[in-house]
């Protein structure tokens, strides 16, 4: 199975390549991002190409040329909530939307109408109601529901695809002392009730991966279902 990773440089994209190359039904991996990624120099890692691009929302010849023949993409670009406050809000809009939808409609096209599943990176919390804005961060939310709308609409009127939307919470993880300190406690409150809806970072990794090669078990994904995905693949892997 050949998989484009749309933000190989990201928190989840690097998981998600790093997890690529322990699984052999994964036999090519086009790490798309705007900056080299690091990879190991193992015979596993020549699965991996690294295909850089200045701007998600712009695809030169020679880059929709390697998009073709992929069965699957995992889009996990975006500016995340707590990155936007550096940007306007049109370019934050530009980054999660715009670009998701012409890196869809890109890589799409490049398949040449061969079956094809595209996994679409949204967050918990995310309103289903597009005309109800939250009161936090409401202008961000709601932008990010119609983007999941419009790639619903997308796999609605087009032949051949199959989207799935993945909500999942907090991303625990240990690359910093900071996001350390925060997954051994969300650990520690996870043993009474998961109050704040969190993920680790492997585990969404795994049930990503889990669901492109297995097919998608639902339109969206909530933490819930990310984490019990997960958590079974990484089972699996170990037994
Ligand atoms: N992390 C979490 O706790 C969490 C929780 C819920 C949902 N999510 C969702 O999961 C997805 C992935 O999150 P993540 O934590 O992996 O995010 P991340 O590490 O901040 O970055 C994701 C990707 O987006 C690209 N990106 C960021 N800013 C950009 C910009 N201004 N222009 C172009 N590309 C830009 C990054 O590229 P560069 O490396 O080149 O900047 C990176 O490849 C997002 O949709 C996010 O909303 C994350």
């Amino acid at each position: 199975m050949k998989i484009i990773v749309a933000g190989a440089t990201g928190l989840v994209g690097s998981e998600i390549i790093r997890q690529c190359l322990d699984i052999d039904a994964v036999t090519e991996v086009i790490a798309l991002a705007r900056s080299p990624i690091q990879i190991d120099r193992s015979n596993k890692s020549l699965k991996i190409k690294c295909v850089m691009i200045e701007d998600y929302e712009y695809y030169p010849d020679h880059v929709k040329a390697v998009f073709a023949g992929a069965d699957a993409c995992i889009w996990t670009v975006a500016i995340t909530p707590f990155r936007s406050g550096s940007f306007s809000f049109e370019e934050v809009k530009r980054v999660c939307q715009s670009c998701t939808l012409t890196g869809l409609q890109t890589i799409y096209e490049a398949q040449g109408g061969r079956a094809f599943r595209f996994m679409y990176l949204s967050a918990e919390g995310t309103p289903d109601d597009p005309t109800k804005k939250p009161m936090f961060m409401g202008d961000y939310q709601i932008m990010r529901r119609e983007t999941e709308l419009q790639l619903q609409e997308f796999s609605d009127s087009n032949a051949n695809i199959e989207i799935c939307i993945a909500r999942p919470g907090v991303v625990t993880n240990s690359t910093t002392w900071g996001r350390a300190a925060l997954a051994s406690l969300l650990q520690l409150t996870n043993h009474f009730s998961r109050a704040i809806p969190n993920v680790g970072r492997s585990e969404l990794a795994a049930a990503i991966l889990s669901q492109i090669l297995h097919g998608f078990s639902g339109e969206i994904l909530s933490n819930v279902d990310l984490v019990g995905i997960g958590q079974e693949a990484l089972r699996a892997k170990e037994s």
